[in-house]
Order: structure tokens, then C-alpha cells, then sequence
């Protein structure tokens, strides 16, 4: 899920269609839940990030868990009803210096579930205790990820395991200079993958020795960039995890190692499977918006088609909501509804040609031009 920073590619429109675009842009668009407002602005918050950030360090830094923000996710939820405690452990802010401030230590905040866990010695035969699963949390406020990772609370039942999600540094709760620690180079110096899988270490033997499961295996999880900590902490602790699960992890998607074009090969390959009409009317939007967007005009016709609360100033504008739309449905295309990125039903990319194939019915005995 980490989408590289770039923007969909356009390619020619079959020209008897392009007109049809714009309302079928919109219908596609009233399945999301994005704020109206938000093709006025490159983003739907305030902060001043370029249009094309990765999506999931976006959401993930301005998203808190709300107790709307699970209400489709399967288990439970909700504010009072977390299935998991909070904890914070006095983390090292470096773990590779020997300076007078290397000693310095932040509040790191983990998530425990024990319900399942087979405690140490509580088990009659010689099994020893139940395993620690433990999530290495990736950019964004870990119960966030706890509560969006159901397959950890399925399977600890059948191991006995005990439930950990870590924090990774610089994120939710787990800032070390608080609101500061955005600031300027001296503060975000700190914030590395190899000083987060050392946290994670180091959290993670402290927590085995205070709970007298010194004995206990741990198995690591992730998603995403989650995933690639996971694997990476296998790698360089392996005396710490017995295994990694890694899923969604780019972790071969760098340069001269996997070609720039794979993550959004993949998104087209989701509508592309559902229906190649779907993905080459798609395709043949990029252009259409660039050519309504080149005139005031055109960008005025954009903004009412959109119901933007402003005119649009750049046809980028809606370009940026599009790609978030098509991106999201395709990067959280889960058989069940769910709450991740966007509140989406089941299947979202199905969802989205279904609602395409509706408008290429009328298409055929209509007007294009009443469309435009
Ligand atoms: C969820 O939270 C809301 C508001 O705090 C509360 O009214 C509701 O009863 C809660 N639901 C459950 C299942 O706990
Ligand atoms: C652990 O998760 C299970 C399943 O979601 C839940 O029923 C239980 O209450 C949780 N335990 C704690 C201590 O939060
Ligand atoms: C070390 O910490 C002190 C006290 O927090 C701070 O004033 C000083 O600037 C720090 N020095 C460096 C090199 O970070
Ligand atoms: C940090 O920022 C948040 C959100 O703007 C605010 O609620 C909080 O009070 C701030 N914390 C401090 C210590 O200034």
C-alpha cells in the first residue's frame, strides 16, 4: 500500500466518449464519502503537504481513531470498548549514539490484549506460554492499525497468544518532542526505520522480562510499511522474532529492483479485471480534465459538475481527488465493508464499474452533449 509518489498516466480518450466523462466521474464519485468541498483543495485537510503524498502517511497522520471510524469493521470498536489497553514505556530516543542526550527517553505507547494469552506456567502440559504476536506499527496512530488488524484477534485464540501492538515513533501518542517533534531536521533526525525496529526490540524484551515470558516465542506482523518492518525485524533481530508476516509490504519496490510503474500496474490491474470498459473510460478521464481544465470556462463547468464550494482553480485539483478515489478503492478492494481509508462497501472496486456500467447504458441513446 505505499504508493510511490506519481500520478496516473494519461493516454488518448476515444473521443465518443470523452464527453460522458464528467457525469460519469460524478456518479463513480457519489459512492465515496469524500467531503464535497474537497476538489476545491488538493487534499481534504489543512496542512501544507504536496497533492501527491503517499496516501496512507496522509490519512494516517491526521486520522485518529474516532469510535465512527470502525463502526463497519467487524469486532468491536467502539471508544469505551476497545479491545485492547493502552501502555507506554520509557523509550530510548536513540539507540545508536553514546552522546550525553543519547539517554534521552520519550513516551512509547503499545496496546496489549492478554485475553487469549496462555501465561506463563498457567498451561498444565509442557507447551510454555502462549506466543507474543506483536504488530510493528507503521506511520500512523497504532490504534489505528490495532483496531483495522482482525487477523491477529482471529488466530490468537488457536495460539494462546498474547496481543501487542507497538507505536511507531513520531507517530500518535508517541512523538518525542510532542508537537514540536515535526520541526525542523534536529528533532525529525530521530525519526528512522532503524531507530523504529530498535524501539520495537527493545519493547518487546521488556515487556517478555516484566511479564516473566522470557520463554515466549514472538511472532511479528505488519501491512504495508508495517509489513516491511516486520520482515526487516526479522531480519535484523532474529534472536528477538521467529517469524515475520508481512503483508502488502513493498519490500522489493525500489528503484532497479522492481520497475516504478508496479504499484499503479496493479490499481489498473483491479478495474482492468472487473471490466476493461471500466478502466479505459478511466483512463480517458485524465485527458478530458486536463483539456476542461486549460480554459476558465472549462474549470467552471469542472467545479459545478464536481459541486465544488469554490471554482477550481487548477483541473489538478480534481485530478488529485480522482486519483485518491481510485487509488483507495483499489488499495482497500476487501470482500467485506469496511472503514480503512474510506467507509466503502464490500468489494468497492466491483461497486465502482457497477455504477460505471449504468452510465455507458444510457450512453447509448442519449445525448452526449446533454451530459457534458
Ligand atoms: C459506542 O459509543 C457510543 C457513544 O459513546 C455509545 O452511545 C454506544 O452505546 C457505544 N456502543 C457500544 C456497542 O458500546
Ligand atoms: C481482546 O480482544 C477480544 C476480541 O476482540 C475481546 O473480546 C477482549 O475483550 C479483548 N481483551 C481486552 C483485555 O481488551
Ligand atoms: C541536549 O539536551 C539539552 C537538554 O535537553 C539541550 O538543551 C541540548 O540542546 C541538547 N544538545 C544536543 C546536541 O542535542
Ligand atoms: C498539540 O497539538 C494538539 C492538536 O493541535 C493540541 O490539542 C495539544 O494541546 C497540543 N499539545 C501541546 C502540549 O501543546
Amino acid at each position: 500500500m505505499a504508493a510511490p509518489d506519481a500520478r496516473p498516466s494519461s493516454a488518448g480518450p476515444p473521443p465518443a466518449r470523452s464527453l460522458l466523462l464528467p457525469l460519469l466521474l460524478v456518479l463513480l464519485l457519489a459512492a465515496y464519502s469524500l467531503p464535497a468541498d474537497s476538489a476545491a483543495r488538493p487534499s481534504s485537510n489543512s496542512n501544507p503537504r504536496p497533492a501527491f503524498t503517499p496516501p496512507l502517511l496522509k490519512r494516517h497522520q491526521l486520522r485518529r481513531p474516532s469510535s465512527s471510524s470502525a463502526e463497519l469493521v467487524a469486532g468491536p470498536a467502539n471508544a469505551s470498548t476497545k479491545p485492547f489497553t493502552a501502555h507506554y514505556f520509557p523509550q530510548l530516543l536513540d539507540h545508536f549514539a553514546f552522546t550525553p542526550n543519547a539517554s534521552t527517553v520519550f513516551r512509547h505507547k503499545y496496546l496489549l490484549n492478554d485475553t487469549f494469552w496462555r501465561r506463563p506456567g498457567a498451561g498444565a502440559g509442557d507447551d510454555g506460554p502462549g506466543p507474543l504476536f506483536v504488530y510493528t506499527g507503521n506511520e500512523g496512530d497504532i490504534e489505528w492499525f490495532a483496531t483495522n488488524t482482525g487477523f491477529m484477534f482471529d488466530i490468537a485464540p488457536t495460539f494462546g497468544a498474547l496481543l501487542v501492538f507497538i507505536e511507531h515513533r513520531f507517530y500518535g501518542e508517541s512523538k518525542p518532542f510532542g508537537n514540536d517533534s515535526y520541526r525542523s531536521a534536529e528533532t525529525l533526525g530521530y525519526l528512522t526505520s532503524t531507530q523504529a525496529l530498535a524501539d520495537f526490540a527493545v519493547v518487546i524484551r521488556g515487556l517478555k522480562r516484566d511479564l516473566g515470558a522470557e520463554a515466549a516465542p514472538v511472532v511479528v506482523f505488519g501491512g504495508s510499511y508495517g509489513g516491511m518492518l516486520a520482515s526487516w525485524f526479522r531480519l535484523k533481530y532474529p534472536h528477538v522474532a521467529i517469524g515475520a508476516l508481512a503483508s502488502s509490504a513493498p519490500i522489493l519496490q525500489f528503484d532497479h529492483i522492481t520497475p516504478w510503474s508496479s504499484f499503479y500496474d496493479a490499481v489498473s490491474q483491479d478495474f482492468k479485471s472487473e471490466s476493461s470498459n471500466c478502466f479505459g473510460v478511466i483512463r480517458a478521464a485524465w485527458d478530458v480534465l486536463d483539456e476542461r481544465g486549460a480554459t476558465d470556462k472549462g474549470l467552471l463547468d469542472l467545479s459545478k459538475l464536481f459541486r465544488a464550494c469554490k471554482t477550481v482553480k487548477y483541473a489538478y485539483s480534481i485530478r488529485n481527488w480522482l486519483w485518491t478515489a481510485f487509488t483507495y478503492t483499489a488499495m482497500v478492494d476487501y470482500p467485506t465493508p469496511a472503514n480503512f481509508l474510506e467507509n466503502l462497501p464490500a468489494y468497492p472496486v466491483k461497486e465502482v464499474v457497477h455504477l460505471s456500467a449504468k452510465v455507458n447504458l444510457d450512453s447509448s441513446s442519449t445525448d452526449h452533449e446533454a451530459f457534458a
